[in-house]
């Protein structure tokens, strides 16, 4: 099932690996085309303007444009870096500790919002706006993106896990790694546009992953609207499941990945829900903007 070559070219990676990301988008997509496919056009028509050789014509659906905000980084573009993520300090030793940058991930949530529903932007904001959004209800689950370790031997944070080395396979070697790739379950990266066995692949991942967390498994979870709450919850997963149960240069024991695994699954699919949910609210109210 691995193949040990593609991660290798995202360098230090600081997102689901495609993969993953992909699989909320399409979870989400799922979800929408069965309950509210106008929406589902709506949100494709304000993808349509940067389609095509504007994003390498690699990002021309809902679930491939997942991707696309790390596309970004492989062809140079770092200025929304930061954005990525918020890294609140998890200090189990009392160091001092950096605060938190103000542009992080739930700032970027709150004005890609904006930017998507206010009625005065243009199309080509709308499209930047909603594919960034896409991507950060993926990156916003992963607890690594919302916690970092300060310790004796991370007096400066080991950034999210990223210095965080231990050992797994050949493409992983590093706490962040280990949990953008699910877990070693989305290593794979698929080329894009993606084929008719690839799309075949993540209707299958979709329906797994929906069908071990029903959304009535999650109704809990889905009543909560607050990009905030989501974060600290996912602060909450790293400190219980990532950082718990292993040491730098450990190998990761099989308890440790059983249940990391089933955070992951959980998280991505409470991802994939609710960027549903919130793609139908934030676009029933911008029904009266022109699509292109
Ligand atoms: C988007 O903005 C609307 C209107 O201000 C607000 O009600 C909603 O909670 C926001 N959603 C997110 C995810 O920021
Ligand atoms: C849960 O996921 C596994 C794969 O991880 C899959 O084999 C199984 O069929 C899924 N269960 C359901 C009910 O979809």
């Amino acid at each position: 099932m691995k193949l040990p070559l593609i991660a290798t070219l995202f360098g230090i990676c600081s997102a689901w690996w495609c993969t993953g990301h992909m699989l909320v988008a399409h979870i989400a997509q799922l979800q929408l085309s069965n309950t509210n496919p106008t929406i589902l056009s709506k949100a494709q028509s304000i993808l349509g303007p940067l389609n095509g050789d504007l994003t390498h014509n690699i990002a021309n659906t809902f679930t491939e444009t997942a991707c696309w905000p790390d596309d970004l980084k492989t062809y140079g573009f770092n200025e929304a870096n930061s954005l990525h993520f918020i890294d609140k300090p998890y200090n189990p030793q009392g160091l001092s500790t950096n605060p938190i940058p103000s542009d992080n991930i739930i700032w970027a949530i709150s004005n890609f919002n904006t930017t998507l529903i206010k009625s005065v932007t243009a199309p080509l904001e709308k499209s930047i706006a909603l594919r960034f959004l896409i991507h950060f209800f993926g990156d916003v689950h992963q607890p690594l993106h919302d916690a970092t370790l300060f310790s004796y031997s991370f007096p400066k944070s080991d950034i999210g896990g990223n210095s965080f080395k231990i050992v797994y396979d050949s493409n992983i070697n590093e706490l962040h790694a280990l949990w953008d790739s699910a877990i070693g379950m989305l290593e794979t990266d698929l080329q894009r546009p993606l084929s008719d066995t690839d799309w075949a692949y993540m209707d299958q991942l979709a329906q797994w992953y929906t069908g071990n967390y029903t959304r009535s498994d999650l109704e809990m979870e889905l009543k909560s609207k607050s990009v905030t709450t989501w974060a600290l919850d996912a602060y909450t997963l790293a400190v219980d499941y990532a950082y718990y149960g292993i040491q730098v240069g450990q190998t990761p024991s099989p308890e440790y990945i059983a249940a990391a695994r089933q955070v992951v699954m959980k998280q991505i699919t409470l991802a994939g829900y609710r960027l549903a949910d919130y793609l139908i609210s934030a676009l029933t109210s911008v029904a009266q903007v022109e699509f292109y």
